[in-house]
């Protein structure tokens, strides 16, 4: 599918006011998206696991504008809405909501027509590390498209889920990938059927039991902002002495995990992942400017899941995100073990014990109003 197809014909019909609502969750990279090209295209492919229980719940209320405000609406510069983030009124979350209208709004001619009452909160405590923008922009995503199938009620759901998927990565990449479950693929590579740059896909392969419920521990390492924003992140790739090299190796870990999910072959599994997240930090660490974002407590926790795993034999393993919290990998049946290693081991290195228990979802749900 190109571009093309997600610009609608017209609409059969129409409505003046509604309420929609989604809970959409976030995910976790295995192999990472960092670096982009213009409209948020990525500069390589990436798979990731959808959670299941760290979610943005998000309902938006709409009101048709009358003859007037419409046409003063299609005028302005900026669109009608209000967003209210746990109940209180958020202008500060404005800016990137505006920026989403106006990349989306090609695509949903719809938007200028109504005013919008966005009321979002998110399942993790704020400031938690936990990256809001995957699961907030793909639930906003999901509720701008069940007010579209009102104007065109035939839309199957194939359909339906590739088009949020498409609108919810021109909010955030890493947003595409929020949609469906349990493990989601953004960005063409040849070996993947189906692939695409401009929306994820349900990883289309064999996918081994021992995946199925895969935990997430997530360690609260670090609470506090974020050093870098993604966007200046991705940005750094740009010119990076090492961008080439990097955007091929994610091709040839898509590659390999194609064996390594079939077979459900946790060791090439765990080498692949910790690879990956080691690489995004050492991206970030040989850019200019250049950035640590791990903290002592990062490391000290990366070295015990290595001594553990060396003596357990348990298939436990880490990944990161742009940021110093770790999340702890590893299949359900080995649960009790590795959560009573974390207990005793890893939850010291976190802010005041705090950590999130979650695991691989299906993805996000429809809440009928
Ligand atoms: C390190 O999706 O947050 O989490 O497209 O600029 O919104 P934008 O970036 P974003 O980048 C996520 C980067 C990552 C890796 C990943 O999720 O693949």
């Amino acid at each position: 599918m190109t571009e093309k197809d997600f610009l609608p014909s017209e609409y059969s019909s129409s409505k003046n006011k509604g309420v929609v609502r989604w809970k959409s969750p976030s995910n976790i990279a295995l192999i990472k998206y960092w670096g982009k090209k213009q409209h948020q295209i990525p500069a390589n492919p990436s798979i990731s696991f959808t959670l299941d229980s760290s979610a943005t719940d998000t309902t938006v209320s709409y009101r048709k504008l009358d003859g007037e405000s419409a046409g003063f609406s299609q005028a302005a510069e900026t669109h009608g809405f209000d967003l209210f983030f746990e109940g209180e009124l958020k202008n500060d979350f404005r800016p990137k909501i505006e920026t989403f209208f106006k990349r989306v709004e090609k695509y949903l001619p719809f938007l200028r027509g109504y005013h919008f009452k966005i009321e979002t909160s998110n399942s993790f405590p704020h400031s938690s590390g936990i990256a809001s923008s995957a699961s907030g922009m793909s639930a906003l995503a999901l509720c701008l498209m069940s007010m579209e199938r009102e104007f065109v009620p035939k839309m199957d759901d194939h359909f339906f889920n590739k088009k949020a998927s498409f609108l919810a990565r021109l909010g955030s990449g890493s947003a595409c990938r929020s949609i469906e479950g349990p493990l989601v693929q953004w960005g063409n590579h040849s070996y993947i059927e189906g692939s695409s740059d401009l929306y994820g896909i349900p990883y289309p392969y064999r996918i081994h039991d021992v995946f199925q419920n895969f935990q997430d521990t997530i360690l609260l390492v670090d609470e506090g902002q974020k050093q870098v924003s993604s966007t200046v992140g991705h940005d750094l790739m740009h010119g990076h002495p090492f961008a080439e090299l990097r955007f091929g190796q994610a091709h040839t870990h898509l590659s390999d995990f194609r064996s390594v999910l079939a077979d459900g072959n946790l060791e090439e599994f765990i080498k692949i992942v910790e690879s990956e997240a080691l690489t995004l930090h050492a991206m970030m660490m040989t850019s200019h400017p250049y950035f640590i974002l791990m903290k002592p407590n990062t490391l000290e926790i990366i070295n015990k899941i290595w001594a553990f795993r060396e003596a357990s034999k348990a298939n436990v393993c880490f990944t990161l995100d742009a940021g110093a919290n770790v999340h702890v990998l590893y299949p359900e049946n080995e649960k009790n073990t590795v959560y009573e290693f974390i207990k005793s081991e890893l939850l010291q290195f976190c802010e005041n014990g705090k950590h999130l228990c979650d695991r691989t979802g299906l993805g996000a749900k429809e809440f009928k109003t």
